[in-house]
């Protein structure tokens, strides 16, 4: 039942009443894993859901969907549309937020749960990933994940404390941390997914880059399709919250040609 990650992920955040007419297109289009939060600030996950049942009844199957969402700490929440109780123990947040995610997602599982960004001190992130550990217990969460963790040593931390190990890492892509280099070979020595977002909204100074125009018209290929294509060379999923028909298009075949290997070290050395 395991699914395995696909090589792009669809992002829906801030797509509002669109959701659910965006997630159809891209799962028809061709995309196979699909990207929300409990966090209404930022996602309408019923719209995910919605788009789930119209899905089946389309012949599309719940297995045949890679779905993600998340436990957004307090912090992240919108004081006035908080999906659980602020004044419950971490451990009942975690329950009732996950609870909300599969209602609103018309689920009885996810694939992978993601803790949407660390608490502090560690006593606290460890609270919530054991409350996160006992729904993949429970066989309603198939993987666990962090995001916005850019401390390389939190991560060590929370590996060795984990009884169940992360398998995702969800995190900005961009320069100012350097595009998380360390952290990535890590995830790598771990078999950790590394996603990223931001990915080309962050990055316009790579897209415009002499390196990455001169491999595009050699491939054929957009900016876009090129960094796409050497993330996933590098052991990188990105996510693409495009709304656009024909980005979908570009984004999903971004990834049937090969690049040589000086061609990916040439952008290595961009990064
Ligand atoms: N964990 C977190 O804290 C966090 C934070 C932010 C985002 N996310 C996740 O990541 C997802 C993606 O968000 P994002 O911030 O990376 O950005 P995004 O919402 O994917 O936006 C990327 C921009 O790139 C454009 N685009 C997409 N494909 C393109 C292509 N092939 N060529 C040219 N332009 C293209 C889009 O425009 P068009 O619509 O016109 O294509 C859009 O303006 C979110 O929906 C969410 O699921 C997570």
């Amino acid at each position: 039942m395991n699914l395995e990650m696909p090589k792009i992920i669809y992002g829906t955040a801030w797509k509002k009443e669109k959701t659910a007419a965006l997630v159809v297109q891209a799962v028809e289009a061709g995309f196979r894993a699909i990207d929300t939060a409990c966090q209404p600030k930022h996602y309408f996950e019923a719209g995910v859901g919605d788009a789930l049942a119209i899905l089946q009844t389309k012949g599309f199957k719940r297995s045949d969907i890679f779905v993600q969402t998340k436990f957004t700490p307090l912090t992240g929440q919108d004081p006035n549309a908080i999906p659980y109780d602020k004044n419950a123990a971490l451990k009942v947040q975690v329950a009732e937020s996950f609870k909300v995610s599969k209602k609103n997602l018309q689920t009885d599982y996810v694939d992978s749960l993601v803790l949407h960004s660390p608490l502090f001190p560690f006593a606290k992130l460890l609270e919530v990933w054991r409350a996160m550990e006992l729904l993949q217990i429970n066989a309603e969460v198939l993987q666990l994940g962090i995001s916005n963790c850019y401390d390389l040593k939190l991560l060590q931390r929370l590996y060795e404390e984990a009884q169940i190990k992360p398998s995702v890492v969800q995190n900005r892509f961009y320069s100012d941390t350097e595009y998380d280099k360390e952290i990535r070979k890590w995830c790598l020595e771990k078999k950790i997914r590394y996603q990223s977002f931001w990915t080309l909204s962050a990055n316009p100074q790579l897209l415009a880059s002499k390196t990455i125009i001169k491999l595009a018209l050699k491939y054929k290929k957009s900016e876009a399709q090129i960094l796409f294509n050497y993330l996933h060379s590098q052991g990188v999923t990105p996510l693409s919250g495009t709304t656009s028909a024909e980005h979908m298009q570009e984004d999903l075949s971004a990834f049937d040609f090969l690049m040589s290997d000086e061609e990916k070290r040439s952008i290595n050395e961009l990064l």
